[in-house]
């Protein structure tokens, strides 16, 4: 399974791109909103640094004539650049005119898995269910995650499936129990994920240990 943070935070972004762990970047409206400076520059700074991997990048426009020529402007950002759009009924043509302009596309805010399938008809390269989302209000995220797996393993769809709105260490486990492709999370959540309370102590213990036998060189 693949793993993006789900950031504009360059100096997170710097300090894990080169881990071998990271395979892309997500962001959106939000976290530009958190970042100081001109959100053009954040993403170029962003796409730089992450070289030939995927850059997602949010349209802020509404109406579908806009969207469309936003998009068309925010993929001319970089090569690596990934553009999100939501689901919504008014965008399908322009997500269609997209694809086959060979735009890459993450369509984002989905929340059913006939929303996925649909945006998967059009040919887009990413879908976002989002998890945490619809937790909150009694949904069932990760079902809506295991649910677009098995349609599009069943009619043979490429679209990959991006599991977002990922609020803790189990959605991530639990993302990738339920098929996801990628699972985009947030620094803290991707931080965690690594940690364990008996790796730290286990540690300390093999240290103390090593240190009654008083070797001076090893090997
Ligand atoms: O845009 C991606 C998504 O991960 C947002 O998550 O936490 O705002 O629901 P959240």
């Amino acid at each position: 399974m693949k793993i993006f943070l789900d950031t504009a935070h360059i100096q997170n972004i710097q300090k894990w791109s080169n881990s071998g762990l990271i395979d892309g970047i997500t962001t959106n409206p939000t976290s530009l909103s958190k970042e100081a400076g001109l959100p053009i520059e954040v993403i170029k700074n962003i796409c730089k640094l992450m070289g030939d991997s995927p850059v997602s990048v949010e349209v802020t426009e509404k109406d579908p004539n806009a969207v469309f020529e936003q998009a068309k402007k925010i993929a001319a950002i970089s090569d690596n650049v990934v553009v999100k759009i939501p689901c919504w009924p008014e965008y399908c043509s322009v997500i269609k005119k997209l694809v086959d302009a060979n735009i890459s596309l993450n369509i984002t805010l989905v929340f059913t898995a006939l929303q996925g399938l649909m945006m998967a008809k059009l040919g887009v390269d990413y879908i976002s269910p989002f998890i945490g989302r619809l937790e909150d209000i009694d949904g069932a995220g990760l079902q809506v995650v295991s649910d677009v797996r098995e349609i599009f393993d069943t009619y043979g769809y490429e679209t990959e499936i991006l599991a977002a709105s990922v609020r803790s260490v189990w959605h991530m486990h639990q993302a990738a129990l339920h098929g996801a492709d990628i699972v985009t999370v947030s620094t803290d959540i991707f931080e965690k994920s690594l940690y364990h309370p008996l790796s730290e102590i286990g540690i300390d213990i093999f240290e103390a240990d090593w240190k009654k036998l008083g070797v001076k060189q090893f090997p």
